[in-house]
C-alpha cells in the first residue's frame, strides 16, 4: 500500500522538481476516504457500481440534443449516481430523498450544472472577465458564483472552460479566457481556486470540471465539433497548457471534448486521459464525458456501434457517461466479454466515491440544500456589488477621439441602439439561473448618473431596420450633445453550436451608427458580443467605441460607471480583433516565416487587400489617463543558464486621471532549434497610479518562463539571445536584449 500511495506521488515530484514549483493544491484524496470508498465498494454489484458511471440530465433545462426520460427510476434502480441541469434546494433534495432513502447502497447523488459567469447574479462573460486581467477579481467571481450555486442544492460546476481559441467565427470562445496561453493559464488556476473555495467539501464550494480536453478551441474552420488537428509541439505548447494549470489548482474532475484530435476523439483518446492527464500530471479526480460524446464516436467513424465506443471510452481513461447511456446499456455485457475488466470499472467508481465522501455527502446528502441559504446568497446586494466591480473592470475602451468619453453628467444623452434598453440580452450564452429581468438596462444604468433628460430610441431591430426607420433616432441624436448608441450581437449568436462565418454587426446595426456619424454629433459606440467583431467602417469612422461584451447583471450600471468616468477604463484584450474574417485565425504570437511582412514588397507574407495587422491587438485597451511604460531593464544582459532574470521597468501616470494600467512583458528567442514566435506573453501586473505618480515594478523570469519543446520535444531553455519587451499592448513594445549562456 505504502509503496503504491509513492508512485501515486511521483509525477507531482517530478513536476516539483522540474520546476521548482509545488504542486501543494493538485486533488488528492486522503487515507481515511480511500478506506471508506474501498469498504463501500466491496459492497455493491456490478449494475450498481455502473450506475455510479452514469450521468443523466433532468428535464429541467437541456443543454444538448436529447432528454432522457425516466431518470426517476434509474435513480431508484440505482442505475444513475449523477445528475445535471437540475438545481434550486427544493427540486434537488426531492432527487436526492430517491437516491438516500429508496436505493439499497443510499449513495448520494452528485448534482453538476454549467455554472459559467454566475448563477443567479451574473457576472460578465468569461471572455469579458478575461479582459479584466484581474485574477483577484476573476476568482471572486468564480466564488460567488459557487457560494450561489452551492446554496442552490449544486456541488459540481461545469467549469472552468480553458480552450484556448485563435478564431473568433467559434460561438464557444465566450466562454473561454481568449486566445494565449499565459493569461489562459493564469485564469484557469483563478477560476479553479474561487469555484472549489477553500477545500473541497466546504458547504459554499462546488467541484471544478476543466473542460473540454482537449483542443476544442481549434475546431477546423471554427465551426463547433469539428475536428481538431496540428502538430504535439503546437498542442503541447499553446493548447494544453491551460487544463494542465487547472489541475495542478485542484480542479477534482475534467470533462472530455467532442472534437477528435490527431485522429482519435477525445472521449476515445487513451493518450490524452491516461498517459498525459493521468501519468504526466498526475490527476486523481475523474474524467466525465461531454454530452453523448461516447456515442458520438460512432459518428466519427472509429468505431463501429455505441457498446464498442463504451468499451473504448472506459479502456481509454473515461469514468462517467454524461447522457450518452452507454455505460448504462452495454458495459456490463463488455465485461461478461471481457472487453473491459471489473478492476478498471472499480477505478472509476472509486474516483466518483472518493469526491462524494470527500464532498461530506454520505455525511449529510442535503449539505447543499438549506433554504435559508439559498434565500440570503442568491442576488444579494454584496454579489450584486461584486458583480458591477467586475463588469467594469472587464470594459475595453479601444477608441476615444478628442476624449469624447467620459461623458459631462450634465450632457444631454441621445441613447439609440437595439441593445440600449435591452436585458434579455445582458447575461449572455451560458447564463446559469440568470433572470434578465433582474438585470440593470444601459437606459437604466444611465439614467440613474445622468442629470439630464436622457432621450431613447432602438434606432432599428437586431436585424431588420424599423418601420420608422432610422429617422426618429436621428432626430433625438441632432436634439442631444453626444449620441451614446448600444449595437452587437443576440446573446444566442455565440455559445455552443453558434459559430459564424461573418463576423462582423449585422448589417441595420452597422448602419444605424454610421447614420449617426453622419449627423457630425460625437458618438460614443457601446458594443455588447461574445467574439471579436470585424468593424472596420466603424472603428474608422466612431470617434469612440467602448467593448462591453455581456456584462450580466449589473451591465447598465457598470457601462454608466465607465460612461460618467465613475471608473476610468483598464480592461485590455485578450483576444485579437481582425478587420475581417478573412484573416482569422489571427492573434499575436504568430512566428517570423521566411518572408515576414513587409507592406512594400509583394514577395513577403501577407494578403494583397488588407495589412496584416489587426484593427485592435491582444493586450489593447485605452485609459481616461495615459501611461508612459519605460524601457525594460534587466538586472544583467548575460546570465546563465538555470540563472532567473530580473526586469524592471518604470511606470508613470502621465495623464490628468488616476487610472489602472497592465504593463505586459513579452520574450522573444531569437533563434531556436525550431521556430519560435516573435513574442510571447510571460508576465503581466495590473497596477493603480494616480495621476503624475510613477512606479517601478519588478519582474522575475525562471528557465521554466523561457522554455519550450525543442527539436528533439524534450521541454528547455536553449542558451543564446532573448529579446525581452515591455509595453502596455502587444504592439506597441520597448525591447531590450539578453544573452544566455551556457
Ligand atoms: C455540452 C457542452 O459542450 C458542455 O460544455 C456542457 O458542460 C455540457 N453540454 C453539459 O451541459
Amino acid at each position: 500500500m505504502a509503496k503504491l500511495r509513492l508512485l501515486y506521488f511521483l509525477p507531482a515530484l517530478f513536476f516539483a522538481v522540474f520546476t521548482g514549483k509545488t504542486t501543494a493544491q493538485i486533488y488528492r484524496p486522503s487515507a481515511q476516504t480511500e478506506e471508506r470508498v474501498l469498504k463501500l465498494l466491496d459492497k455493491m454489484t456490478l449494475e450498481e457500481k455502473i450506475g455510479q458511471l452514469t450521468l443523466y440530465t433532468t428535464d429541467w433545462g437541456s443543454t444538448g440534443p436529447t432528454i432522457r426520460e425516466g431518470y426517476k427510476n434509474d435513480i431508484r434502480s440505482g442505475a444513475c449516481g449523477n445528475l445535471f441541469n437540475s438545481h434550486t434546494v427544493g427540486f434537488v433534495r426531492d432527487l436526492q430523498r430517491i437516491a438516500v432513502e429508496e436505493t439499497r447502497l443510499k449513495i448520494p447523488l452528485l448534482f453538476g450544472f454549467d455554472v459559467i459567469h454566475g448563477y443567479k447574479t451574473i457576472f460578465p462573460i468569461p471572455l469579458g472577465e478575461a479582459a479584466s486581467w484581474d485574477l483577484e477579481a476573476i476568482e471572486k467571481s468564480a466564488r460567488v458564483a459557487s457560494t450561489e450555486a452551492s446554496a442552490a442544492g449544486l456541488n459540481w460546476t461545469y467549469a472552468p472552460m480553458v480552450d484556448i481559441c485563435r478564431d473568433p467565427r467559434w460561438g464557444r470562445v465566450m466562454e473561454g479566457a481568449g486566445e494565449d496561453t499565459y493569461l489562459g493559464c493564469r485564469i484557469a488556476e483563478a477560476r479553479t481556486h474561487g469555484i472549489q473555495g477553500k477545500k473541497i467539501g466546504d458547504t459554499d464550494a462546488m467541484l471544478a470540471c476543466v473542460k473540454h480536453y482537449a483542443a476544442y478551441g481549434a475546431p477546423t474552420a471554427g465551426r463547433d465539433y469539428n475536428t481538431v488537428d496540428m502538430s504535439e509541439r503546437f498542442f503541447r505548447e499553446y493548447y494544453l497548457p491551460p487544463y494542465e494549470a487547472a489541475v495542478r489548482a485542484g480542479a477534482a474532475t475534467v470533462m472530455t471534448s467532442f472534437n477528435d484530435y490527431d485522429g482519435v476523439p477525445a472521449t476515445g483518446n487513451k493518450y490524452l486521459m491516461t498517459d498525459i492527464l493521468r501519468k504526466e500530471w498526475g490527476f486523481r479526480g475523474f474524467v466525465v464525458t461531454d454530452y453523448t460524446s461516447i456515442n458520438e464516436m460512432v459518428n466519427h467513424g472509429v468505431i463501429a456501434n455505441e457498446k464498442e465506443a463504451g468499451e473504448l471510452a472506459l479502456n481509454a481513461g473515461v469514468d462517467m457517461d454524461m447522457q450518452g447511456a452507454v455505460f448504462q446499456r452495454f458495459l456490463a455485457q463488455s465485461v461478461k466479454e471481457g472487453k473491459v475488466s471489473e478492476i478498471q470499472i472499480d477505478e472509476a467508481v472509486r474516483r466518483v466515491l472518493r469526491l462524494k465522501f470527500d464532498l461530506g455527502l454520505f455525511e449529510n446528502p442535503y449539505k447543499f440544500c438549506d433554504e435559508a441559504r439559498e434565500k440570503a446568497e442568491l442576488l444579494s446586494p454584496a454579489h450584486r456589488a461584486a458583480a458591477r466591480e467586475v463588469a467594469r473592470k472587464s470594459i475595453v475602451l479601444l477608441k476615444n477621439e478628442k476624449n469624447v468619453l467620459p461623458l459631462k453628467k450634465n450632457a444631454k444623452i441621445a441613447l439609440i441602439g437595439p441593445l440600449a434598453d435591452n436585458k434579455a440580452e445582458l447575461i449572455g450564452n451560458w447564463n446559469g439561473a440568470g433572470n434578465a429581468n433582474d438585470c440593470v438596462s444601459v437606459l437604466e444604468g444611465v439614467r440613474a448618473q445622468a442629470q439630464q433628460e436622457v432621450l431613447y430610441d432602438s434606432g432599428c431591430e437586431f436585424f431588420v431596420a424599423k418601420k420608422a426607420g432610422v429617422g426618429p433616432a436621428l432626430e433625438l441624436a441632432k436634439q442631444a450633445d453626444v449620441v451614446v448608441v448600444v449595437v452587437g450581437e443576440q446573446a444566442m449568436m455565440s455559445g455552443e453550436a453558434a459559430s459564424r462565418a461573418d463576423i462582423s454587426l449585422p448589417a441595420v446595426q452597422e448602419e444605424l451608427v454610421l447614420e449617426l456619424v453622419r449627423t457630425g454629433k460625437p458618438v460614443v459606440v457601446v458594443l455588447m458580443n461574445g467574439r471579436p467583431l470585424a468593424i472596420p467602417k466603424i472603428a474608422e469612422n466612431a470617434p469612440a467605441i467602448l467593448e462591453t461584451w455581456w456584462l450580466g447583471t449589473e451591465a447598465g450600471n457598470a457601462i454608466a460607471d465607465v460612461l460618467f468616468g465613475a471608473y476610468n477604463p483598464s480592461g485590455k484584450l485578450p483576444i485579437t480583433f481582425p478587420r475581417s474574417a478573412g484573416q482569422v485565425p489571427i492573434f499575436y504570437n504568430e512566428k517570423s516565416t521566411g518572408r515576414p511582412y513587409n507592406p512594400d514588397s509583394k514577395w513577403t507574407s501577407r494578403y494583397i487587400d488588407t495589412p496584416n495587422s489587426p484593427q485592435w491587438p491582444f493586450g489593447f485597451g485605452l485609459s481616461y489617463t495615459t501611461f508612459d511604460i519605460g524601457v525594460p531593464k534587466p538586472d544583467k544582459t548575460t546570465f546563465k543558464k538555470g540563472e532567473s532574470l530580473q526586469v524592471t521597468v518604470n511606470v508613470t501616470n502621465t495623464g490628468k486621471a488616476d487610472g489602472e494600467e497592465v504593463v505586459q512583458l513579452y520574450v522573444r528567442d531569437l533563434v531556436g532549434s525550431v521556430t519560435r514566435p516573435v513574442k510571447e506573453l510571460k508576465a503581466f501586473r495590473k497596477i493603480m497610479l494616480k495621476s503624475g505618480a510613477s512606479t517601478t515594478l519588478t519582474f522575475t523570469l525562471t528557465e521554466r518562463d523561457l522554455s519550450f519543446f525543442r527539436r528533439d520535444m524534450t521541454f528547455g531553455v536553449e542558451p543564446g539571445e532573448y529579446e525581452i519587451m515591455v509595453g502596455s499592448n502587444s504592439a506597441e513594445l520597448k525591447r531590450v536584449k539578453v544573452l544566455m549562456t551556457e
